[in-house]
């Protein structure tokens, strides 16, 4: 498969950042596990390559694709039209939900209270950061963003009272809400999201053959049985 111009032969090299329950995590053993790293190994597969992982910090997963250093990067990553400036995307394969985790006994009740906070804590580079981090006009909250390197270290300012509130996508805080004590997720459709593959705009020939996989495993179900796998309705 050496015309699809990858970082290494035989190899499908994925960009991500593995703090991001259930798209993807490190397991005890040191290994990766999670919806994007189940649904890429199906990809690979398909390819005929072997999934790597390439852990990383979420704000180096688009550049490292743009480097040439990753080939694909999968990390619950959001459509937007900035990022398209530099990365091609696939098919969407699964949507989130930006969603506001706040202690239980909070007087946030809604995304309408958010401007409540002192401060909110989001993921750095994150869709739930570009938000927040907006000007008041805009519907963001400026100053009072707080960027932390992973969702799991903004929760923790969150049970420490650093911060008021954490944004993130829902699936995730789903998570982090079942693993620490006293936090509730607020319902509020905050902004509906499309998660998607990027790929370098420079291979366009592994854009299509990553998008041929996808589509495959959506169209004969293997994407739902993963996301059901992980996420219980
Ligand atoms: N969906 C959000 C975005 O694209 C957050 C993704 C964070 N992903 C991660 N693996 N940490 O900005």
């Amino acid at each position: 498969v050496a015309e699809l111009n990858l970082v290494e032969d035989g190899k499908l090299h994925m960009a991500t950042n593995a703090s991001f329950p259930p798209y993807e995590m490190t397991t005890d053993d040191g290994g990766y596990e999670g919806i994007d790293v189940e649904i890429a190994t199906e990809i690979a597969k398909k390819l005929g390559l072997e999934l790597v992982v390439d852990d990383m910090e979420f704000s180096s997963v688009i550049t490292s694709v743009q480097n040439g250093k990753s080939d694909i990067a999968m990390a619950g990553l959001t459509v937007n039209e900035e990022r398209k400036k530099n990365i091609n995307f696939t098919d969407t394969y699964t949507k989130g939900v930006q969603s506001i985790i706040v202690p239980e006994d909070s007087e946030i009740a809604s995304v309408d209270d958010l401007g409540k906070a002192k401060a909110i804590g989001c993921q750095e580079g994150t869709t739930g950061y570009i938000y927040c981090s907006d000007t008041e006009e805009n519907g963001g909250y400026g100053d009072k963003a707080i960027a932390y390197p992973d969702g799991a270290t903004a929760v923790q300012a969150l049970t420490t009272g650093k911060v008021d509130a954490v944004v993130i996508d829902n699936a995730p805080a789903q998570e982090f809400v079942k693993a620490n004590k006293g936090l509730k997720i607020l319902d509020t459709a905050y902004a509906e999201e499309e998660y998607a593959i990027g790929v370098s705009k420079k291979n366009d020939l592994l854009l299509e053959a990553v998008n041929k996989a996808l589509n495959e495993l959506i169209e004969d179900g293997t994407v739902q049985k993963i996301v059901d796998k992980y996420i219980q309705a």
